[in-house]
């Protein structure tokens, strides 16, 4: 385990934001995470994982501890479903595809979304019907203040839209070092309700629906939509969707009656923050590097050199046009520090 001191963090996070981190260090066991936690050389400890979810607005003055621990593992199995843990340093991606390979279903929903599996529970990572909790048995996690293990279950994360006790009560209080999930083998439960999987679908000329071609019609609809990291800095959808009460959205929708919405519950209704912003006039605008997509309005992008302060400009100058012209408040899904 090697300690790095004022190291870059720019291929650490998927915005490609050059903050330095006071120290740095990968940790590829649970052993040297706890080694890690406990070195004296900083008082602070500020956990990375794929960085996928996080907008660095100034250097990191702590010790940077990178969760670099592969590995998954079949933990049992009978004719029907598959229990089998990941361990938080793989790619969340690549764990889809190796479930897929296997021929397991559960996760085809989730193909393609960027960052690791130890950071998926904390923002309860979802798309296209199906969320992470639904597949998800239970997480394990230390403390950071001094190394204690525990499990959590599914109803201990506190689970919601894009949130978890991770990101609320035990914020930065532990880190997740590895995932068990729930698969099927046979009878797949299949979401194909939304309309752009279904239309995919139906270009690929798929018939016979198999986990599989759920996966390749999500990774096809992503590319078009959202950029790859490698080539343009991102991290995916940077606002969540707005849901705001069934009386409020009654006068909204009387002076917005084209606005997309889906109902979240007899008095909830949630509408795409990504429409709010292409109609406040944001959508493929760029300030200097720092920009708008032009595909997913509620993508922000880094063009090159954009730093996280210019990034978070744009971001609050997004929430205040939206606010001004719709009464809506926009808050962030990433992680803003
Ligand atoms: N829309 C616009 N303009 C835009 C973008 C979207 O008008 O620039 C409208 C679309 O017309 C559509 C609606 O907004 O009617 C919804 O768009 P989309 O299906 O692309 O989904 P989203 O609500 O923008 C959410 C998730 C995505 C996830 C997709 C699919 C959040 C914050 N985002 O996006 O998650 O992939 O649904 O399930 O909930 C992520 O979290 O990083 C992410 C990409």
């Amino acid at each position: 385990m090697q300690i790095e001191e004022h190291y870059s963090l720019r291929n650490h996070n998927t915005f490609g934001i050059a903050v330095e981190a006071r120290f740095f260090v990968s940790v590829n066991s649970v052993s040297e995470l706890k080694e890690a936690l406990a070195s004296p050389i900083h008082p602070k400890k500020f956990i990375l994982g794929g960085g996928s979810n996080m907008l660095l607005t100034q250097d990191v003055d702590a010790l940077v501890i990178h969760v670099n621990i592969r590995g998954i593992e079949t933990c049992s199995e009978d004719e029907t479903t598959v229990t089998v843990k990941a361990m938080a340093g793989e790619n969340w991606h690549e764990f889809v595809l190796y479930t897929l390979d296997q021929g397991w279903g559960g996760l085809e929903n989730l193909s393609l979304i960027p960052g690791n599996v130890g950071t998926a529970p904390i923002q309860n990572i979802g798309a296209y019907g199906v969320e992470l909790k639904d597949r998800m048995v239970s997480c394990n996690a230390v403390a950071v203040i001094d190394g204690t293990e525990r499990e959590f279950s599914v109803s201990d994360c506190e689970f919601g839209y894009r949130n978890s006790i991770f990101k609320n009560r035990l914020k930065g209080r532990y880190v997740i070092t590895e995932v068990v999930f729930r698969l099927t083998k046979t009878a797949h439960e299949l979401h194909t309700e939304y309309g752009a999987i279904r239309e995919q679908l139906a270009t690929n000329k798929v018939s016979n629906i198999a986990p599989k071609h759920i996966s390749e019609a999500v990774i096809a609809i992503r590319r078009q939509k959202l950029p790859d990291p490698k080539e343009l800095g991102n991290s995916g959808s940077f606002f969540k969707n707005p849901v705001i009460s069934k009386a409020a959205f009654d006068r909204f929708q009387r002076l917005f009656p084209e606005a997309p919405y889906y109902n979240v519950s007899d008095t909830e209704v949630k509408i795409p923050a990504g429409w709010l912003i292409e109609q406040a006039g944001f959508k493929g605008k760029r300030f200097g590097d720092a920009g708008v997509h032009k595909h997913q309005a509620l993508v922000l992008v880094n063009h090159g050199n954009a730093t996280g302060e210019q990034l978070w400009t744009l971001a609050e100058n997004i929430q205040a046009a939206v606010k001004e012209q719709f009464g809506i408040e926009i808050v962030p899904e990433v992680n803003v520090l």
